[in-house]
């Protein structure tokens, strides 16, 4: 190995090294942003070393070297437009596009060594082995991302989409991975295994995310991401790049770890989503007449009063906040409570919201102190000392139901919202949340429900405790 290598695979080890320690700093708000920044310029800097290494070993032509390079400004500047401009609901389909950039890329990856390969000797087992697996991971996730990045953006059905045979082609399906991948093997240079692998993959990815509910599209996307994860390092061994493989793994090991937290916090199986899902999050029965007779309605001089004399407040924000953009409102009113003197904190639950840690960044973004910010675990025990548990925009997390079996969500971990001295509910209707069920919360004698649209009322809310608090 001459010297530029060597110094090539030094940075690599240190950028490899540079991710784990920036997963690791992702652990905490407060660090999250400097595990992000280290991660992303450990990835600049593994790309510049491999660029080197290319001009070094003269391994280009100046038509690659334009691709490359206009590749790459393009790729760069849509990524931080999407990622400077996008709203935070809409996340998870900007997510599910960068999967689908990633599965796709490494595809192409195998695909073009299998073609350039003009000796099938040459490529063998250990090239075409990968190669087949890169290519069947990364095409089913191209396709399934794109699908469900346009479950969440609206443009297809949220919907479960079954046709008739649906279940025995996705059995089918895998089948025919199997079989292409060891024609693939057996005959690296085989045309129509390589073209018929990346059609089936690509249907296969189609066919196993349309009948999912758009509403369980955030664990399709984590599974996706680890996909993601999977044919990137089968590309790394491709490409015999260790960087690659490492980055992969650690993208494929998160990702797991992320769907399975996720559908533990659901109380659900993997398999149960991908089989098929409940709901498409988008019921919102409307009230009659305004609410039904066992509920309480609340105005928000009511809830202000409550507020201004409590000496503990628990916020309890979901999905709701989220969709009305009320953050700003919302931190607006704590600090307010908090100059007062008030007792003020955060429940967190893992799955508020429609994608991973989607509170947090919403509650970052109106610079809310971490310290307020409690999860579901270490919060619970407080909300019987909680003179207000003031609900924003959150309906499954916090419904008692799910401490009995029988129902849509039996055994979910909640907050134990029911438990607070007394509860205001900010919500526009009777509508259900995700899970599509009532909530018990809503008919409990101590609950008051403020029906508004979740800015608005907040908004309201500070006005009128300001005028109590002076
Ligand atoms: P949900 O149970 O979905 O309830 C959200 C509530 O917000 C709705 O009942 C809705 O009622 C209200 N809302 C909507 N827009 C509003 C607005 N502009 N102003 C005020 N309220 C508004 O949300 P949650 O409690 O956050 O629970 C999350 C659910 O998503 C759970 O069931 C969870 O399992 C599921 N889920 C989460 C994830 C992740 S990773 N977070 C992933 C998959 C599934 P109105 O229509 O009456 O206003």
């Amino acid at each position: 190995m001459d010297t530029v290598s060597n110094a090539v695979h030094y940075i690599f080890l240190a950028a490899a090294a540079c991710f784990v320690l920036g997963l690791h700093l992702m652990n905490h708000p407060r660090t999250a942003r400097r595990g992000n920044t280290l991660s992303a310029g450990a990835m600049a800097v593994a790309i510049g070393a491999t660029v080197w290494l290319v001009a070094d070993q003269d391994r280009i032509s100046s038509t690659g070297w334009l691709v490359l390079v206009s590749g790459g400004v393009l790729g760069a500047a849509l990524g931080l437009w999407a990622a400077r401009e996008v709203q935070m609901t809409a996340m998870p389909q900007l997510v599910s596009l960068f999967n689908a950039v990633g599965g796709g890329a490494a595809a192409l990856i195998a695909v073009n060594d299998l073609l350039q390969a003009e000796d099938a000797v040459l490529l063998g087992a250990r090239v075409s082995l990968p190669g087949a697996l890169d290519i069947v991971i990364g095409a089913v996730t191209f396709s399934g991302s794109l699908i469900a990045a346009g479950k969440l953006q609206g443009v297809v059905s949220g919907a479960p989409v079954v046709f008739p045979g649906a279940r025995l082609l996705n059995v089918l399906l895998p089948t025919a991975f199997v079989v292409g991948t060891v024609w693939l093997v057996l005959a690296p240079d085989s045309r129509t295994a390589l073209y018929g692998l990346v059609a089936v993959a690509l249907l296969f990815g189609v066919t196993m995310v349309l009948p999912i509910g758009g509403a369980d599209m955030p664990v399709v996307i984590a599974l996706l991401n680890a996909f993601t994860g999977s044919a990137v390092a089968m590309a790394g061994f491709v490409l015999d790049e260790t960087a690659l493989i490492i980055a992969g793994m650690l993208v494929s090991a998160s990702g797991g770890i992320l769907t399975k937290l996720m559908a533990d916090a659901m109380n659900r199986s993997i398999a149960n989503i991908v089989i098929g899902g409940f709901g498409t999050g988008d019921t919102a029965a409307p009230v009659e007449d305004g609410a039904p007779a066992q509920v309480r309605s609340v105005s928000a001089d009511d809830v202000a009063i409550q507020l201004a004399y409590a000496r503990k407040v628990i916020f309890v924000p979901g999905y709701g906040l989220a969709a009305a953009q009320a953050q700003h409102e919302l931190g607006d009113l704590a600090k307010l409570l908090t100059d007062h003197g008030i007792d003020v904190s955060y429940a967190v639950h893992p799955v508020a919201g429609r994608m991973p840690g989607h509170m947090n960044v919403l509650l970052a973004e109106a610079n809310v102190p971490y310290t307020q910010l409690k999860e579901m675990d270490d919060v619970n025990p407080a909300f019987p000392q909680a003179d207000v548990a003031l609900v924003i925009g959150a309906n499954d997390v916090t419904n008692p139901i799910a401490r009995r079996p029988g129902n849509a969500i039996s055994g979910m971990p909640i907050l134990d919202v029911d438990k607070a001295k007394s509860v205001v509910v900010i919500k526009r209707s009777m509508g259900h949340g995700y899970a599509g069920i009532d909530n018990e919360l809503y008919t409990d004698p101590r609950t008051g429900m403020f029906f508004t649209d979740a800015k608005r009322g907040l908004a309201e809310l500070k006005t009128a405790v300001g005028e109590f608090v002076g």
